[in-house]
C-alpha cells in the first residue's frame, strides 16, 4: 500500500518529469521474478511478453534478468533486438504474421516462430527455403476449453489463436512434412487475467494432457512446451492477488509426474507471461487540473485519462467499467466520493467513479496503480493531440526519463 516512501517517489519522479506519467519500479519486478523462481522455477523457464510492456529501458534492464522474450510482431522483434536480446531467446505468436515480418524474424535469427495455422507454415517454410536456413517452430495449439476464472479466453471458443485441437490430427502432419521447419515443441496460451490459483493449476493440467496426447501422437520429443501462463494481477479494490505456494502446491505433483515421463524427461517447459511480471510495479500518475461540483457529484478533471491509460477508463477488455486502485498522493484524512476524468471531450473518459478519496484541489497528484502493464501502447495516445504520457524508470533510487513515444 501506499506509504512516505512511494509517495515521495511518485511526487518526485512528477515534479521532475512532468504529468501524466508511467512510474515503473524495477525493484519491484525483482521482486516478482525472486517469488516467481521460488515457487514454479524447480519447473519453468519464464518467457516475458514484451506485448505488455515494451518500453525500451525497461527490455534492457529485463534482457539479463529474464530467460525468453516473446514477441508479437516484426516491430517487437526488432525493439528486443535493439534493447540487447540475442534473437535466439525470442518467440514469435501472433495470428496475422505477414510475409515481411516473418523474412525479418527468420533472417535475424529468432529463437523459434509460433506457428498458429498451416498457412503460416506454408508461408514460414517457403521464405526459410528462399533464405536457405531451417527455422525452429513451436505449433500453438488451441485448446477446447479453458477452466472459469479467467477475464479473457484466447481458446474454447472460436478464436484467431492457434490450431483448434480438433483440427489437429490433420493440421499437425501437414506442418511436420515442411522441410524448411523443424518443430521443436508445442505452445499454448488460452487465457489470461486469472486470480484463482485453482482455475491456473487446472489450466495448465489440460494443456500436460494436450501436450502428452498430442506427441504421443505425432511421436514428437519436444525440447520445449509453452505454457501460457495466465497469471492474473489484483486491479480492483477487493481483488485478492494470486498466491504462487498455492498454485505450486497444487500442480506441483503433476509437473513432476509429466517431468518423469520418459518423453519429457529433456524437455524445457516455459512459463510466458507478461502483466504479472510488471503490472503491479507501474504506476499511473495524473494531475487535477481543475475540479468542479455538478448536480450533487464532486469532479476532478486530470491532465491524463483514457488518452494515455485506456484500460483505466474500462475500454481495453472490461465488460463493466471498474476502478482501479487509486490513491492521493500525499494523502489526506478526510475522504469524500469523487469521479476522476481525463482531458478529453467524452464522457468514456472517466478514470475513476464515486472514489473514496481525501478532497483533491487544483495540482494535486493521484495514482493509478497496477499500470505497468497494457498502458501507453495499448491506449489511444494521438487522440485529441495532448501531449503523451512520460515513462520514468525508478532503479533503486534513480529515476530517469526512458518516454518511448514522443
Ligand atoms: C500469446 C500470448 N502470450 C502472452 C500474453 C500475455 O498475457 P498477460 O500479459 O496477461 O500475461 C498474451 C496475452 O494476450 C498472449 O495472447
Amino acid at each position: 500500500m501506499p506509504g512516505p516512501d512511494l509517495d515521495s517517489i511518485l511526487a518526485g519522479a512528477a515534479e521532475r518529469f512532468g504529468t501524466p506519467a508511467y512510474i515503473y519500479l524495477t525493484d519491484a519486478i525483482e521482486t516478482r521474478l525472486t517469488e516467481l523462481r521460488a515457487s514454479l522455477g524447480a519447473w519453468f523457464d519464464v518467457s516475458y511478453a514484451m506485448k505488455c510492456n515494451p518500453n525500451p529501458a525497461l527490455l534492457a534492464w529485463l534482457a539479463p534478468r529474464v530467460d525468453l522474450i516473446d514477441v508479437s510482431s516484426g516491430g517487437e522483434f526488432a525493439l528486443a533486438c535493439a534493447a540487447g536480446w540475442q534473437a535466439q531467446r525470442a518467440s514469435f505468436t501472433g495470428p496475422a504474421k505477414r510475409d515481411d515480418e516473418l523474412r525479418a524474424v527468420i533472417a535475424g535469427g529468432l529463437g523459434e516462430l509460433v506457428i498458429e495455422s498451416p498457412r503460416e507454415a506454408r508461408a514460414a517454410d517457403r521464405i526459410a527455403a528462399e533464405l536457405g536456413v531451417v527455422q525452429p517452430v513451436l505449433i500453438r495449439l488451441a485448446p477446447d476449453r479453458v477452466p472459469k476464472g479467467f477475464g479473457d479466453h484466447m481458446a474454447g471458443r472460436p478464436s484467431p489463436f492457434g490450431i483448434d485441437i480438433e483440427d489437429a490430427p490433420v493440421a499437425l502432419p501437414q506442418i511436420l512434412a515442411l522441410p524448411n521447419l523443424h518443430v521443436i515443441g508445442l505452445h499454448i496460451y488460452s487465457g489470461t487475467q486469472c486470480l484463482r490459483p485453482d482455475a491456473i493449476a487446472e489450466n495448465w493440467r489440460i494443456y500436460m494432457q494436450i501436450f502428452r496426447e498430442t506427441c504421443a501422437t505425432h511421436d514428437l520429443m519436444p525440447q520445449k512446451l509453452v505454457f501460457g501462463a495466465g497469471l492474473g494481477i489484483p486491479y480492483h479494490p477487493g481483488d485478492t492477488a494470486l498466491s504462487l505456494p498455492q498454485i505450486a502446491a497444487d500442480i506441483g505433483p503433476d509437473l513432476n509426474a509429466f517431468r518423469n515421463e520418459p518423453r519429457f524427461s529433456r524437455t524445457k517447459l516455459v512459463l510466458e507471461l507478461g502483466r504479472f511480471l510488471v503490472g503491479e510495479a507501474g504506476y499511473f500518475v495524473t494531475r487535477v487540473i481543475s475540479t468542479k461540483s455538478s448536480r450533487g457529484s464532486r469532479l476532478a478533471i486530470c491532465d491524463g485519462g483514457m488518452n494515455a491509460h485506456l484500460a483505466a477508463s474500462g475500454n481495453f477488455g472490461m465488460v463493466l467499467r471498474r476502478n482501479y486502485v487509486i490513491h492521493k498522493i500525499g494523502g489526506g484524512d478526510e475522504v469524500e466520493k469523487v469521479d476522476i476524468s481525463g482531458p478529453l471531450c467524452t464522457s468514456i473518459d472517466k478514470i475513476g467513479g464515486a472514489v473514496l478519496l481525501p478532497p483533491l484541489a487544483e495540482g494535486d497528484l493521484i495514482a493509478i496503480h497496477t499500470s505497468g502493464a497494457y498502458g501507453p501502447t495499448a491506449s489511444p495516445l494521438h487522440f485529441i493531440s495532448h501531449p503523451t504520457p512520460r515513462e520514468i524508470l525508478v532503479e533503486g533510487a534513480q529515476a530517469r526519463d526512458v518516454t518511448r513515444i514522443a
